[in-house]
């Protein structure tokens, strides 16, 4: 299986995140709509490609088949129902990069906007150490934007 380059994750500043909640497992509190999943259709098959095309990824034990390899992760797991929040990548960069996206696979840390599928490839998103470093990713990527910092991207 072809290996993904892994981008550095930018340490940030800690914040004081105990007295914001997030309003479920799958919405990040940011208000942009980055991981708003009503109205996507239910399902686990993306693209319509054939068959010789199709990947299978998992995403916290989810199985999908993946048919059009050039969507990212984030792109993937919103047609899967699952709201990875990537507010930077839906604003095209327009404030900043968030680094908020963070999912692991095989033990690295990598972007779920600029990584794209591979056969085979076993995602973790939903986990407690991911879910409270997106967190304070979130909360310093709104504090940037509303104080017009922009923080520059180290995605592609
Ligand atoms: S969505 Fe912001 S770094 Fe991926």
């Amino acid at each position: 299986m072809k290996k993904n380059k892994q981008y550095p994750l930018t340490p940030m500043a800690t914040t004081d995140f105990k007295s914001v909640q997030l309003q479920s497992s799958s919405s990040c509190g940011c208000n942009s709509g980055c991981c708003d999943t009503s109205g996507d259709t239910a399902g686990e098959q993306t693209g319509n490609s054939s068959k010789a095309n199709e990947m299978h990824i998992t995403i916290d034990g989810k199985k999908i088949v993946v048919s059009d390899s050039s969507k990212n992760i984030v792109e993937i797991a919103k047609e899967a129902r699952i709201g990875i929040p990537a507010p930077c990548f839906l604003n095209k960069h327009k404030y900043g990069c968030c680094n908020a996206c963070v999912i692991e696979v095989n033990n690295e840390q990598l972007y779920a906007c600029v990584t794209k599928p591979t056969d085979g490839m076993d995602i973790i998103f939903n986990r407690d150490d991911l879910k409270a470093l997106r967190k304070e990713r979130l909360l310093k990527y709104r504090e940037n934007k509303e104080n017009g910092i922009f923080q520059k991207c180290g995605c592609p």
